[in-house]
């Protein structure tokens, strides 16, 4: 294991929450705090939000990202946003597949792994959820779907694409319900996806990819989790609307 090899990436996923006003406020509260951090900050906003993000974060350390990326360049989609449109916003990193957009927008396996070429293609960093339920989890099926998933949103991307691809575990039982993986399970976890993209694309390959954890990672539990090493960063939800408490994680990534 070679933790070495791999960039920590704490990313923001502010979900719907934050005006465009309340979005330029936090962000500039944020810049000063985080301004030393040693590992890839980002925060990913609503579409609404991404202009004032980037202009708030404006020569900073904090890269702005998307919650989603459709697939088709242009057309009848309604409600969807395209590749061109978050490029010329200025997005760097775009979520895919988040368990929300699964659980309650109809993303299936294969809209993920066309969200991710999409992205990929644009030359964009995609942040890939993947992970369990809890029925999943106790049914032992845990390492069948995570590597599961992570095959199929990957399919057809090139190893050369790969440096361009984030992989978040978040175990759905532990998102946005206090109850965090244990730093074992998270370590666990991450290793299976590590595994399904060795089994992919080679050892050395899956030793460089970046795998964050996610799922109630807060300020309290980030230096436990961050230090297995698997861990390599974390995509975060409700911690990340306080400036200070996603300040803490940061820190426990830059050591
Ligand atoms: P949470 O959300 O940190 O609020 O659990 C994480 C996520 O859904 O990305």
């Amino acid at each position: 294991m070679k933790k070495e090899l791999r960039r920590a990436v704490i990313a923001g996923n502010w979900k719907m929450n934050k005006t465009p006003s309340e979005t330029k406020a936090l962000i500039e509260e944020m810049k000063p705090l985080v301004a030393d951090a040693d590992c890839d900050v980002v925060l990913c906003v609503p579409f609404i939000d991404i202009p004032a993000a980037v202009e708030a974060a404006k020569g900073s350390n904090i890269k702005i990202g998307a919650e989603n990326i459709h697939f088709k360049a242009s057309g009848a989609y309604t409600g969807e946003i395209s590749a061109d449109m978050l490029k010329e916003a200025g997005v760097e990193y775009v979520v895919i597949g988040h368990s929300e957009r699964r659980q309650y927008f109809g993303e299936t396996d294969q809209t993920v792994n066309l969200r991710t070429l999409a992205a990929v293609n644009a030359g964009f960093k995609a942040i890939v959820c993947v992970g369990e339920t809890l029925e999943q989890r106790e049914l032992g099926y845990t390492e069948t779907l995570l590597k599961y998933q992570t095959k199929m949103a990957l399919t057809n991307v090139t190893a050369e694409q790969l440096k361009n691809v984030i992989i978040a575990y978040e175990p759905v039982w532990a998102i946005g319900t206090g109850v965090t993986a244990t730093a074992d399970q998270a370590d666990e976890g991450n290793g299976f996806v590590r595994a399904a993209i060795a089994e992919s694309y080679g050892t050395d390959v899956a030793e460089t990819v970046t795998v964050q954890y996610g799922g109630s990672m807060n300020a309290k539990n980030a230096d436990e989790l961050l230090s297995k090493v698997n861990v390599d960063g974390g995509l975060i939800g409700g911690a990340s609307l306080k400036a200070e408490d996603f300040s803490i994680i940061v820190k426990a990534a830059s050591k």
